[in-house]
């Protein structure tokens, strides 16, 4: 098996895109380090990896504190003894949802906390892998943007700021990374079907208006991004970097 060496961290994995990574990266041989900062969910999910024949540890990790970040990538050191792959995956809505979410309705908290799991915990997260990979030979580093991050009406505020603010360092890495082999690379989903887009969804006249536009004509599932995070990990991207992949059904070139 061509994963069967390889050790991948996956933030937010205790439910949709990052449980269903954290699953497809184990059934293909990976090692995961499985981290979410609900540890009974993630705890689940690596049970679940385990009755299916994977390996995963499931580590309690809050993506915006810099102490958790150290323990995580000691742990998984210490468990495994490399890391190829980061997938900066866990990530938070504003309290406002979409239709109401502006810059005059944003609070001064709301944005602080938006930021800084979504982009503070992505900063993190390179920060402490890179000298990992670096002394590893290089690596994978896979950073969830949106769609978001590309359009003004593709998420809340502060969540799009987050995303656009994660869609600019990924290049930054990329391009100082390179040489070391270390490859960055963002993905942009539309609208997948998780928890966090649970309410937008349960609103019959957003749903309608938000799938209306889409040239697929429905919502992602959860795996078909965790097939694009596990695409660019693999080697069949190896020349990949800086790379942003669009996994939205169309919907910002309608
Ligand atoms: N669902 C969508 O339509 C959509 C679209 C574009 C991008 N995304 C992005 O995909 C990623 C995964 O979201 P999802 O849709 O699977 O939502 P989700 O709510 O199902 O999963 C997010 C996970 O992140 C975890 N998390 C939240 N705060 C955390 C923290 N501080 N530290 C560690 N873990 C934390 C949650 O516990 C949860 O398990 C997010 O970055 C999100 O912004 C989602």
């Amino acid at each position: 098996m061509r994963w069967q060496d390889k050790v991948v961290i996956v933030t937010g994995s205790a439910s949709g895109i990052g449980a269903a990574a954290a699953k497809l990266f184990a059934l293909e041989g990976a090692k995961v380090v499985a981290t979410d900062i609900q540890l009974a969910g993630v705890q689940a999910v690596v049970e679940d990896i385990g009755k299916n024949g994977g390996e995963a540890i499931a580590l309690s990790h809050n993506v915006a504190s810099n102490a958790d970040w150290k323990a995580v990538i000691d742990r998984a050191m210490a468990e495994f003894g490399r890391i190829d792959v980061l997938l900066n995956n866990a990530g938070v809505a504003d309290k406002q949802p979409m239709p109401v979410s502006t810059a005059e309705t944003t609070d001064n908290e709301d944005w602080d906390r938006v930021i800084d799991i979504n982009l503070k915990g992505v900063f993190l997260g390179i920060k402490h892998i890179l000298p990992v990979l670096r002394t590893g030979g290089g690596g994978s580093i896979i950073n969830i943007s949106s769609i978001a991050a590309m359009v003004g009406n593709g998420g809340p505020f502060a969540y799009s700021a987050s995303k656009g603010g994660i869609r600019s360092l990924t290049k930054h890495v990329a391009f100082h990374y390179g040489r070391f082999n270390i490859r960055a690379n963002s993905i942009h989903p539309g609208g997948v079907k998780t928890a966090m887009t649970e309410a937008d969804f349960q609103n019959e006249d957003l749903a309608k208006q938000l799938t209306a536009t889409i040239p697929l004509g429905r919502l992602s599932e959860p795996q078909e991004i965790a097939n694009v995070a596990l695409f660019l990990a693999s080697d069949e991207s190896s020349y990949l970097t800086g790379a942003e992949l669009v996994a939205d059904g169309g919907a910002i070139i309608a």
